[in-house]
Protein backbone atom coordinates (compact mmCIF):
# COMPACT_ATOMS: atom_id res chain seq x y z
CA UNK A 1 0.00 0.00 0.00
CA UNK A 2 1.65 3.76 -0.60
CA UNK A 3 0.46 6.17 1.29
CA UNK A 4 2.14 9.31 -0.87
CA UNK A 5 -1.24 10.93 -1.54
CA UNK A 6 -2.27 11.03 1.77
CA UNK A 7 0.72 12.14 3.26
CA UNK A 8 0.87 15.43 1.01
CA UNK A 9 -3.10 16.09 1.36
CA UNK A 10 -2.54 15.86 5.28
CA UNK A 11 0.41 17.07 6.22
CA UNK A 12 1.12 21.32 6.19
CA UNK A 13 3.44 22.63 3.18
CA UNK A 14 5.88 23.40 5.91
CA UNK A 15 6.29 20.40 8.01
CA UNK A 16 6.47 18.28 4.42
CA UNK A 17 9.43 20.85 3.26
CA UNK A 18 11.64 19.61 6.36
CA UNK A 19 10.31 16.00 6.06
CA UNK A 20 11.55 15.93 2.73
CA UNK A 21 15.06 17.93 3.85
CA UNK A 22 15.61 15.28 6.81
CA UNK A 23 15.15 12.26 3.82
CA UNK A 24 17.19 13.97 1.14
CA UNK A 25 20.20 14.43 3.35
CA UNK A 26 19.54 10.85 4.97
CA UNK A 27 19.74 9.19 1.41
CA UNK A 28 22.90 11.07 0.77
CA UNK A 29 24.40 9.66 3.90
CA UNK A 30 23.31 6.10 2.78
CA UNK A 31 20.56 6.10 6.05
CA UNK A 32 17.03 5.44 5.58
CA UNK A 33 13.87 7.23 7.03
CA UNK A 34 11.11 6.19 7.97
CA UNK A 35 7.66 8.22 9.51
CA UNK A 36 6.35 5.80 12.38
CA UNK A 37 3.47 5.42 15.74
CA UNK A 38 0.26 7.65 16.01
CA UNK A 39 0.91 9.60 12.62
CA UNK A 40 0.93 6.62 10.47
CA UNK A 41 -2.25 5.09 12.38
CA UNK A 42 -3.84 8.60 11.67
CA UNK A 43 -3.06 9.02 8.21
CA UNK A 44 -4.67 5.68 7.43
CA UNK A 45 -7.66 6.81 9.90
CA UNK A 46 -7.91 10.14 8.16
CA UNK A 47 -7.33 12.22 11.51
CA UNK A 48 -4.97 14.93 11.58
CA UNK A 49 -1.99 14.44 13.28
CA UNK A 50 1.25 16.67 12.82
CA UNK A 51 3.17 15.54 16.09
CA UNK A 52 5.48 13.66 13.69
CA UNK A 53 8.21 10.70 14.90
CA UNK A 54 10.55 9.43 12.83
CA UNK A 55 12.94 6.57 12.90
CA UNK A 56 16.33 6.44 11.23
CA UNK A 57 17.99 3.34 10.13
CA UNK A 58 21.73 4.90 11.65
CA UNK A 59 22.92 7.63 13.29
CA UNK A 60 19.64 10.00 13.94
CA UNK A 61 21.45 12.24 15.93
CA UNK A 62 24.23 12.92 13.41
CA UNK A 63 21.67 13.48 10.76
CA UNK A 64 19.54 15.91 12.45
CA UNK A 65 22.70 17.81 13.49
CA UNK A 66 23.63 18.16 9.68
CA UNK A 67 19.98 18.69 9.17
CA UNK A 68 20.23 22.11 11.23
CA UNK A 69 23.59 23.16 10.18
CA UNK A 70 22.39 22.92 6.55
CA UNK A 71 18.68 24.31 6.44
CA UNK A 72 16.57 26.68 8.61
CA UNK A 73 16.06 24.21 10.73
CA UNK A 74 16.73 24.27 14.51
CA UNK A 75 18.20 21.39 16.63
CA UNK A 76 16.18 22.19 20.09
CA UNK A 77 17.60 19.05 21.87
CA UNK A 78 19.64 15.75 21.48
CA UNK A 79 19.68 12.55 24.22
CA UNK A 80 21.49 9.61 24.72
CA UNK A 81 19.98 6.61 22.85
CA UNK A 82 20.23 8.84 19.91
CA UNK A 83 16.90 11.26 20.05
CA UNK A 84 16.76 14.69 18.30
CA UNK A 85 14.29 16.79 18.17
CA UNK A 86 14.10 19.64 15.49
CA UNK A 87 11.77 22.78 15.46
CA UNK A 88 11.03 24.79 11.86
CA UNK A 89 9.35 27.40 11.40
CA UNK A 90 6.04 26.34 13.30
CA UNK A 91 6.61 22.95 13.55
CA UNK A 92 8.66 20.68 15.85
CA UNK A 93 9.52 16.81 15.21
CA UNK A 94 11.69 13.98 16.61
CA UNK A 95 13.98 11.87 14.91
CA UNK A 96 15.30 8.46 16.95
CA UNK A 97 17.72 6.08 15.81
CA UNK A 98 16.14 2.56 15.19
CA UNK A 99 16.69 0.34 18.57
CA UNK A 100 16.13 -2.50 19.70
CA UNK A 101 15.11 -2.71 23.56
CA UNK A 102 15.03 -5.02 26.28
CA UNK A 103 13.70 -4.93 29.84
CA UNK A 104 15.82 -6.19 32.77
CA UNK A 105 12.97 -6.68 35.07
CA UNK A 106 9.18 -5.36 34.97
CA UNK A 107 8.38 -1.62 34.53
CA UNK A 108 12.13 -0.70 34.47
CA UNK A 109 13.58 1.33 31.46
CA UNK A 110 14.59 -0.56 28.43
CA UNK A 111 18.22 -1.33 27.90
CA UNK A 112 18.41 0.06 24.24
CA UNK A 113 21.18 -0.97 21.27
CA UNK A 114 20.97 0.55 17.53
CA UNK A 115 18.80 -2.06 15.91
CA UNK A 116 16.95 -2.27 12.32
CA UNK A 117 13.50 -0.70 11.71
CA UNK A 118 11.73 -4.61 12.12
CA UNK A 119 13.36 -4.05 15.91
CA UNK A 120 12.10 -0.67 16.51
CA UNK A 121 8.66 -1.85 15.41
CA UNK A 122 8.65 -4.82 17.35
CA UNK A 123 9.03 -3.12 20.63
CA UNK A 124 6.30 -1.33 20.32
CA UNK A 125 3.00 -1.19 22.66
CA UNK A 126 0.29 -1.96 20.21
CA UNK A 127 -0.11 -3.54 16.57
CA UNK A 128 -1.66 0.32 15.28
CA UNK A 129 0.93 2.04 16.39
CA UNK A 130 3.66 -0.25 15.02
CA UNK A 131 3.85 0.67 11.78
CA UNK A 132 5.95 2.77 9.43
CA UNK A 133 5.95 4.59 6.49
CA UNK A 134 8.94 5.16 4.15
CA UNK A 135 10.29 8.15 3.39
CA UNK A 136 13.21 7.37 0.92
CA UNK A 137 13.16 8.55 -2.98
CA UNK A 138 12.86 4.95 -4.51
CA UNK A 139 9.70 3.72 -2.31
CA UNK A 140 8.38 7.37 -0.75
CA UNK A 141 5.22 6.23 0.98
CA UNK A 142 5.51 2.66 0.67
CA UNK A 143 4.00 1.24 4.24
CA UNK A 144 5.91 -0.92 6.50
CA UNK A 145 3.52 -3.43 8.17
CA UNK A 146 5.28 -6.67 9.20
CA UNK A 147 3.03 -6.99 12.73
CA UNK A 148 -1.05 -6.55 10.93
CA UNK A 149 -1.17 -3.44 12.06
CA UNK A 150 -3.42 -2.24 8.92
CA UNK A 151 -5.80 -5.51 9.55
CA UNK A 152 -6.36 -4.54 13.28
CA UNK A 153 -7.07 -1.27 12.01
CA UNK A 154 -9.72 -2.22 9.93
CA UNK A 155 -11.01 -4.61 12.36
CA UNK A 156 -10.63 -1.85 14.91
CA UNK A 157 -8.94 -4.30 17.22
CA UNK A 158 -6.15 -3.09 20.03
CA UNK A 159 -3.67 -5.91 19.93
CA UNK A 160 -0.63 -6.17 21.86
CA UNK A 161 2.70 -7.57 19.88
CA UNK A 162 4.18 -9.86 22.74
CA UNK A 163 2.35 -11.79 25.34
CA UNK A 164 5.27 -9.68 27.79
CA UNK A 165 3.99 -6.28 26.52
CA UNK A 166 1.83 -5.15 29.82
CA UNK A 167 4.39 -6.48 32.25
CA UNK A 168 7.22 -5.04 30.41
CA UNK A 169 5.15 -1.91 30.53
CA UNK A 170 1.97 -1.70 32.67
CA UNK A 171 1.55 1.72 31.37
CA UNK A 172 0.16 0.40 28.13
CA UNK A 173 -2.60 -0.95 30.19
CA UNK A 174 -3.64 2.58 30.39
CA UNK A 175 -2.22 4.02 27.11
CA UNK A 176 -4.66 0.95 25.74
CA UNK A 177 -7.86 1.86 27.42
CA UNK A 178 -7.26 5.29 25.87
CA UNK A 179 -7.25 4.10 22.23
CA UNK A 180 -9.97 2.32 22.92
CA UNK A 181 -11.92 4.91 24.64
CA UNK A 182 -10.77 7.40 21.48
CA UNK A 183 -11.57 5.85 18.41
CA UNK A 184 -14.17 3.01 19.73
CA UNK A 185 -12.09 -0.12 19.23
CA UNK A 186 -11.92 -3.17 21.20
CA UNK A 187 -9.30 -5.24 22.75
CA UNK A 188 -8.40 -8.39 20.76
CA UNK A 189 -9.37 -11.33 22.89
CA UNK A 190 -6.04 -12.53 23.89
CA UNK A 191 -4.68 -8.71 24.77
CA UNK A 192 -7.79 -8.40 26.95
CA UNK A 193 -6.89 -11.38 28.60
CA UNK A 194 -3.56 -10.56 29.15
CA UNK A 195 -4.59 -6.64 30.48
CA UNK A 196 -6.51 -8.68 32.57
CA UNK A 197 -4.14 -10.40 34.65
CA UNK A 198 -1.11 -8.30 34.26
CA UNK A 199 -2.95 -4.94 35.74
CA UNK A 200 -1.07 -5.84 39.48
CA UNK A 201 1.96 -4.88 37.49
CA UNK A 202 1.14 -1.39 37.50
CA UNK A 203 3.00 -1.49 40.39
CA UNK A 204 5.96 -1.78 39.02
CA UNK A 205 5.54 1.47 37.02
CA UNK A 206 6.95 4.48 38.89
CA UNK A 207 4.76 7.71 40.08
CA UNK A 208 5.99 10.03 37.59
CA UNK A 209 5.43 7.86 34.54
CA UNK A 210 1.89 6.59 36.03
CA UNK A 211 1.14 10.33 36.41
CA UNK A 212 2.72 11.58 33.16
CA UNK A 213 -0.06 8.86 31.30
CA UNK A 214 -2.87 10.09 33.44
CA UNK A 215 -1.94 13.42 31.79
CA UNK A 216 -1.79 12.12 28.54
CA UNK A 217 -5.09 11.21 29.33
CA UNK A 218 -6.54 14.11 30.43
CA UNK A 219 -5.51 15.45 26.77
CA UNK A 220 -8.18 13.80 25.06
CA UNK A 221 -11.51 15.10 24.40
CA UNK A 222 -13.24 13.06 26.53
CA UNK A 223 -11.09 11.91 29.41
CA UNK A 224 -13.99 10.94 31.60
CA UNK A 225 -15.11 7.99 29.00
CA UNK A 226 -11.10 6.54 29.92
CA UNK A 227 -11.33 7.03 33.42
CA UNK A 228 -14.89 4.98 33.40
CA UNK A 229 -13.51 2.74 31.71
CA UNK A 230 -10.20 1.88 34.02
CA UNK A 231 -12.66 1.78 36.89
CA UNK A 232 -15.18 -1.21 34.80
CA UNK A 233 -11.81 -2.62 34.81
CA UNK A 234 -10.37 -2.60 37.61
CA UNK A 235 -7.26 -0.36 36.66
CA UNK A 236 -7.87 2.96 39.28
CA UNK A 237 -8.42 0.97 42.26
CA UNK A 238 -4.43 -0.68 41.81
CA UNK A 239 -3.33 2.72 41.30
CA UNK A 240 -5.36 3.95 44.50
CA UNK A 241 -8.18 2.42 46.55
CA UNK A 242 -10.40 4.94 46.21
CA UNK A 243 -9.84 6.50 42.47
CA UNK A 244 -13.07 6.27 41.02
CA UNK A 245 -14.85 6.75 37.64
CA UNK A 246 -17.96 6.59 38.25
CA UNK A 247 -20.97 9.03 36.79
CA UNK A 248 -19.83 12.13 39.31
CA UNK A 249 -16.61 11.89 37.83
CA UNK A 250 -18.42 12.30 34.28
CA UNK A 251 -20.54 15.17 34.78
CA UNK A 252 -17.94 17.30 36.70
CA UNK A 253 -15.02 16.20 33.69
CA UNK A 254 -17.55 17.44 31.18
CA UNK A 255 -18.49 20.54 33.37
CA UNK A 256 -14.95 21.38 33.65
CA UNK A 257 -14.14 21.69 30.22
CA UNK A 258 -16.71 23.55 29.56
CA UNK A 259 -15.87 26.41 31.83
CA UNK A 260 -15.22 29.45 29.74
CA UNK A 261 -11.05 29.44 30.33
CA UNK A 262 -10.20 26.23 31.87
CA UNK A 263 -6.75 27.53 32.98
CA UNK A 264 -4.93 24.49 34.10
CA UNK A 265 -7.56 21.77 32.82
CA UNK A 266 -5.14 19.05 33.47
CA UNK A 267 -4.89 20.04 37.05
CA UNK A 268 -8.53 20.70 37.64
CA UNK A 269 -9.40 17.13 36.35
CA UNK A 270 -6.75 16.00 39.24
CA UNK A 271 -8.48 18.24 41.84
CA UNK A 272 -12.06 16.48 41.17
CA UNK A 273 -10.66 13.31 41.14
CA UNK A 274 -9.50 13.09 44.56
CA UNK A 275 -12.54 14.73 45.67
CA UNK A 276 -14.58 12.10 46.93
CA UNK A 277 -11.10 10.84 49.10
CA UNK A 278 -9.78 10.91 52.47
CA UNK A 279 -7.44 13.02 53.73
CA UNK A 280 -5.54 9.72 53.60
CA UNK A 281 -6.62 8.98 50.80
CA UNK A 282 -4.97 12.45 49.13
CA UNK A 283 -1.89 11.73 50.78
CA UNK A 284 -1.22 8.14 49.23
CA UNK A 285 -2.42 9.63 45.96
CA UNK A 286 -0.23 12.77 46.15
CA UNK A 287 2.75 10.35 47.44
CA UNK A 288 1.82 7.26 44.87
CA UNK A 289 2.05 9.45 41.89
CA UNK A 290 4.86 12.27 42.66
CA UNK A 291 2.38 14.99 42.62
CA UNK A 292 4.65 18.63 41.94
CA UNK A 293 4.39 20.77 45.17
CA UNK A 294 2.10 23.56 43.55
CA UNK A 295 -0.85 20.83 41.91
CA UNK A 296 -0.59 19.27 45.98
CA UNK A 297 -1.33 22.22 47.25
CA UNK A 298 -4.50 22.88 45.23
CA UNK A 299 -5.51 19.23 45.66
CA UNK A 300 -4.83 19.44 49.59
CA UNK A 301 -6.47 22.59 49.94
CA UNK A 302 -9.66 21.11 48.26
CA UNK A 303 -10.14 18.71 50.54
CA UNK A 304 -9.94 21.64 52.96
CA UNK A 305 -12.24 23.86 52.01
CA UNK A 306 -14.90 21.15 50.90
CA UNK A 307 -14.83 20.49 54.68
CA UNK A 308 -15.53 24.68 55.25
CA UNK A 309 -18.32 24.66 52.68
CA UNK A 310 -20.76 24.63 55.65
CA UNK A 311 -19.56 27.74 56.56
CA UNK A 312 -20.59 29.11 53.01
CA UNK A 313 -24.18 28.48 52.82
CA UNK A 314 -25.76 31.60 54.61
CA UNK A 315 -27.54 33.95 52.09
CA UNK A 316 -26.35 36.99 54.34
CA UNK A 317 -22.66 36.49 54.23
CA UNK A 318 -21.39 39.93 53.41
CA UNK A 319 -19.02 39.90 50.16
CA UNK A 320 -15.83 40.46 52.52
CA UNK A 321 -17.05 37.93 54.64
CA UNK A 322 -16.85 35.30 51.49
CA UNK A 323 -13.45 36.83 50.30
CA UNK A 324 -11.87 36.22 54.33
CA UNK A 325 -13.19 32.98 54.23
CA UNK A 326 -11.77 32.14 50.75
CA UNK A 327 -8.44 33.91 50.14
CA UNK A 328 -6.17 31.43 51.95
CA UNK A 329 -7.33 28.22 49.46
CA UNK A 330 -5.62 28.15 46.09
CA UNK A 331 -8.26 29.37 43.08
CA UNK A 332 -8.12 25.58 41.89
CA UNK A 333 -9.31 24.54 45.07
CA UNK A 334 -11.77 26.76 44.65
CA UNK A 335 -12.82 26.19 41.19
CA UNK A 336 -13.08 22.49 42.21
CA UNK A 337 -15.44 23.07 44.77
CA UNK A 338 -17.67 25.70 42.82
CA UNK A 339 -17.85 22.21 40.33
CA UNK A 340 -18.76 20.38 42.84
CA UNK A 341 -21.50 22.11 44.32
CA UNK A 342 -25.38 22.24 43.02
CA UNK A 343 -25.76 25.02 40.99
CA UNK A 344 -29.61 24.74 40.15
CA UNK A 345 -32.42 26.55 41.45
CA UNK A 346 -34.05 25.44 44.36
CA UNK A 347 -30.82 22.79 45.55
CA UNK A 348 -29.36 22.88 49.01
CA UNK A 349 -25.88 23.77 48.43
CA UNK A 350 -26.87 26.12 45.55
CA UNK A 351 -26.07 29.52 48.48
CA UNK A 352 -22.45 27.74 48.34
CA UNK A 353 -22.00 27.42 44.65
CA UNK A 354 -23.30 31.15 44.37
CA UNK A 355 -20.49 32.35 46.88
CA UNK A 356 -17.47 30.21 45.75
CA UNK A 357 -18.56 31.87 41.68
CA UNK A 358 -18.91 35.10 43.36
CA UNK A 359 -15.27 34.94 44.54
CA UNK A 360 -13.84 33.60 41.69
CA UNK A 361 -14.77 35.60 38.84
CA UNK A 362 -15.29 39.22 41.05
CA UNK A 363 -14.12 39.34 44.50
CA UNK A 364 -10.17 37.59 44.23
CA UNK A 365 -9.77 40.81 41.45
CA UNK A 366 -10.83 43.81 43.72
CA UNK A 367 -8.35 46.08 44.38
CA UNK A 368 -8.05 49.26 46.28
CA UNK A 369 -7.32 52.55 44.18
CA UNK A 370 -5.40 54.13 46.46
CA UNK A 371 -2.03 52.80 47.27
CA UNK A 372 0.45 53.30 50.18
CA UNK A 373 2.04 56.39 48.24
CA UNK A 374 -0.98 57.79 48.09
CA UNK A 375 -2.31 57.19 51.48
CA UNK A 376 1.64 59.08 52.70
CA UNK A 377 -0.32 62.38 50.99
CA UNK A 378 -2.91 62.00 53.24
CA UNK A 379 -0.91 62.02 56.30
CA UNK A 380 -0.93 58.60 56.83
CA UNK A 381 2.06 57.36 58.03
CA UNK A 382 3.51 53.80 56.94
CA UNK A 383 3.54 51.02 58.77
CA UNK A 384 1.15 49.26 61.23
CA UNK A 385 -1.43 52.43 60.73
CA UNK A 386 -1.28 52.62 57.15
CA UNK A 387 -2.03 48.40 57.15
CA UNK A 388 -4.83 48.81 58.70
CA UNK A 389 -6.35 51.66 56.87
CA UNK A 390 -5.53 49.54 53.93
CA UNK A 391 -7.66 46.69 54.94
CA UNK A 392 -10.85 49.21 55.73
CA UNK A 393 -10.73 50.11 52.51
CA UNK A 394 -10.22 47.14 51.13
CA UNK A 395 -13.38 45.66 52.86
CA UNK A 396 -15.46 48.48 52.44
CA UNK A 397 -14.86 48.46 48.54
CA UNK A 398 -15.46 44.42 48.44
CA UNK A 399 -19.16 45.47 50.30
CA UNK A 400 -19.61 48.53 47.52
CA UNK A 401 -19.65 51.22 50.52
CA UNK A 402 -16.98 52.75 48.68
CA UNK A 403 -16.95 52.98 44.68
CA UNK A 404 -14.96 55.73 43.87
CA UNK A 405 -11.41 57.00 44.27
CA UNK A 406 -13.26 59.84 45.91
CA UNK A 407 -15.28 57.79 48.20
CA UNK A 408 -11.66 56.12 49.28
CA UNK A 409 -10.29 59.79 50.01
CA UNK A 410 -13.05 60.31 52.13
CA UNK A 411 -13.06 57.04 54.02
CA UNK A 412 -8.88 57.38 54.34
CA UNK A 413 -9.02 60.84 55.85
CA UNK A 414 -11.58 59.98 58.62
CA UNK A 415 -10.06 57.27 59.52
CA UNK A 416 -7.03 59.13 59.93
CA UNK A 417 -8.59 61.00 62.28
CA UNK A 418 -9.69 58.29 64.67
CA UNK A 419 -6.19 56.47 64.23
N1 LIG B 1 5.21 3.72 22.49
C1 LIG B 1 5.27 2.42 23.00
N2 LIG B 1 5.13 2.19 24.34
C2 LIG B 1 4.92 3.22 25.20
C3 LIG B 1 4.88 4.55 24.71
C4 LIG B 1 5.03 4.76 23.34
O1 LIG B 1 5.45 1.50 22.24
N3 LIG B 1 4.78 2.98 26.51
C5 LIG B 1 5.41 3.93 21.03
C6 LIG B 1 4.16 3.75 20.19
O2 LIG B 1 4.53 3.17 18.98
C7 LIG B 1 3.68 5.15 19.93
C8 LIG B 1 4.99 5.93 19.87
O3 LIG B 1 5.85 5.27 20.79
O4 LIG B 1 2.98 5.23 18.72
C9 LIG B 1 4.86 7.41 20.25
O5 LIG B 1 4.31 7.55 21.55
P1 LIG B 1 3.26 8.70 21.89
O6 LIG B 1 3.70 9.96 21.27
O7 LIG B 1 3.00 8.64 23.34
O8 LIG B 1 1.96 8.11 21.20
P2 LIG B 1 1.24 8.36 19.80
O9 LIG B 1 1.15 7.06 19.08
O10 LIG B 1 1.80 9.51 19.07
O11 LIG B 1 -0.23 8.51 20.29
P3 LIG B 1 -1.06 9.74 20.74
O12 LIG B 1 -1.91 9.99 19.55
O13 LIG B 1 -1.83 9.25 21.92
O14 LIG B 1 -0.12 10.85 21.09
Amino acid sequence: MNLARQIEQYLPQQLLELVKDISGQAAKRGQRVYLVGGVVRDLLLGYPNFDLDLVVEGDAVKLAQQVAETSQAKLLAHHRFGTAKLRYKNFTLDLATARRETYAKPGALPAVTPGTLKDDLIRRDFSINAMAISLAANDYGELVNHYQGRNDLEHRLIRILHPGSFSDDATRILRGVCYEQRFGFEFETHTAQLLKRDIPMLDTISGDRIRHELEHIFEEDRPELVIKRLGDLGVLPRINPFLKGDGWIAEKFDKARRLKKPTQLASLYFCLLIYSFSERGVEQFLARLNIPAKLSRAMRDTLRLKTKLPLLDRPSLKPSEIYHLLREYEPLAIQANALASDEKEGTPSLIVHRHLQLFLTKLRYVRTSLDGEELKRLGISAGPEMGQVLQILHKAKLDGEVRTRADEKKLALSLSLKL
